[in-house]
């Protein structure tokens, strides 16, 4: 019930609407009844709009704050690892000792895909951007794996869920694989999901492929940095398209084509391209002019956020990860990772950034690990996506299991008033 109420005066009327105050964060103000009153409201990119209930990852954009089912992100980062924190938010606690175990071991058991999915791959063109093959292949999925569709089947949902995070990184590693001629690599499930991902990336059959465990850890921690975000673009149009009821792989697929705008997930991809572009230390003044010059489209990629106006706390994460992972690859010198560090110091002095509050974001370090890592750019979105899985999933998941209509925005119609056809001989 509402322990609150806002008034709203509209004309001669005075509507009493209920307010809501969640465990943290902003009030809401429950405005269903505007409709049976002649108005709706009006938020285009949905700026102060709360299109749900969830218990699932709190953001406080002003403290720099994230939170997966109230634990801290640099806290999970620090002690915990990706598929736990799948766990902790599908599930919503950290698991017991055995549960840890029987989840990984599902998880693990279940990494290959239906070899008939393979015919799926020379349909595309070699040079297709690896995105349109996730796309593709996630939506097929619910071409290979029906006998669990019943989405209001509570082990139904979960096989699913299971299945998406366990095929994600064979799926993910097979669009690399297949864009560079070499063959498929089986998953290893003796291996760690981020070693195995990278043996699955990285090994020919030419020869053994020793997974450095600094840089398993380094992909496992980039994975559970990308986990779950609140309700971002993409988990926003999963949840919409899973609001019609469609199965959570079509769902799945539809969050991968959202993700992959340069505005949100294609940022990481952006940020490497615009580092390369800027090439040199000295060009770095120009940029930062063209960034600021409203006639100029350009936007320093990895830079602000719709809801941090504080520094992302997953970008110090990432920041730290990639110091790690460029001296163990004896790369600290890196041109690249010198551009992105003077650049980040230029930002934060600047006026225009410091005025705007535009902080680094996850995107603005993901890509120089990934690209350290020896992933193509092409695919550093395909990383993001594959992370961002068990977000979605648990979106989905929260939603279906619970009371929810299908999504159905209205507008403020600015067109043409009723008018009648003219025979085209008459115009
Ligand atoms: C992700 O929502 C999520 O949680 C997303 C995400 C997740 O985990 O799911 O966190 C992942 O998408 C991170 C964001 C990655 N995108 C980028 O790094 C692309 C560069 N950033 C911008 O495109 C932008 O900051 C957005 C899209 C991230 C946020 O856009 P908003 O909230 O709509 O902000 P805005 O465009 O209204 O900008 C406010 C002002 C504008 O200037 P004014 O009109 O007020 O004069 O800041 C300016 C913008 O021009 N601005 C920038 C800028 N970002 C905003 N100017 C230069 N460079 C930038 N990067």
């Amino acid at each position: 019930m509402a322990d609150k109420k806002a008034l709203l005066t509209i004309e001669d009327k005075q509507l009493e609407l209920p307010v809501y105050s969640g465990t943290l964060g902003p009030d809401v103000i429950d405005v269903r009844s505007l409709t049976g009153n002649g108005h709706f409201t009006y938020d285009p990119g949905f700026v102060s709009t709360a299109s749900c209930e969830s218990k699932i990852t709190f953001i406080d954009g002003d403290k720099g704050i994230l939170l997966h089912r109230g634990y801290p992100i640099e806290q999970l980062a620090e002690q915990s690892d990706y598929l736990e924190t799948c766990y902790l938010l599908i599930y919503g606690e950290l698991p017991s000792k055995e549960d840890k175990e029987h989840f990984e071991k599902t998880i693990m058991g279940h990494t290959m895909i239906h070899e008939q999915m393979v015919d799926l791959f020379s349909g595309f063109r070699r040079d297709a951007h690896p995105m349109a093959v996730m796309c593709g292949v996630v939506g097929a999925l619910s071409a290979f794996y029906h006998d669990s569709l019943d989405i209001t089947n509570e082990r139904h949902r979960e096989i699913c869920a299971y299945r998406l995070i366990s095929k994600m990184p064979t799926m993910a590693a097979m669009t690399y694989k297949y864009s560079i001629g070499q063959p498929f690599v089986y998953p290893r499930n003796d291996l760690s999901y981020g070693g195995n991902f990278l043996h699955m990336m990285f090994a020919t059959p030419c020869e053994d492929y020793e997974v450095n465990p600094v840089l398993a850890r380094a992909m496992d921690r980039i994975f559970l940095l990308h986990a779950d975000h609140e309700q971002n673009a993409s988990t926003s149009t999963v949840r919409l398209a899973g609001s019609s009821g469609a199965n959570p792989f079509a769902c799945i697929a539809a969050g991968i084509a959202a993700l992959w705008g340069p505005a949100h997930g294609g940022a990481n991809e952006a940020v490497l391209k615009m580092l390369d572009e800027i090439g040199d230390e000295k060009n770095i003044d120009e940029f930062i002019a063209k960034a600021k010059d409203k006639n100029d489209p350009f936007r320093l990629m990895g830079f602000g956020h719709r809801v941090y106006k504080n520094f992302d706390p997953r970008a110090k994460v990432m920041k730290e990860t990639c110091d790690e992972v460029l001296g163990e690859l004896g790369l600290a010198d890196d041109p690249m990772l010198k551009i992105a560090k003077r650049l980040e110091q230029i930002a934060l002095e600047d006026d225009y950034f410091v005025s705007k509050k535009l902080y680094p974001n996850v995107d603005f370090y993901s890509g120089i690990i990934l690209k350290a890592l020896g992933i193509p750019v092409e695919m550093f979105t395909v990383i993001f996506a594959t992370g961002r899985t068990p977000g979605w999933i648990a979106h989905w998941h929260e939603m279906i299991s619970g009371d929810y209509r299908i999504g159905r925005p209205r507008q403020l119609y600015t067109g043409e008033a009723k008018r009648d056809f003219v025979a085209v001989s008459d115009r």
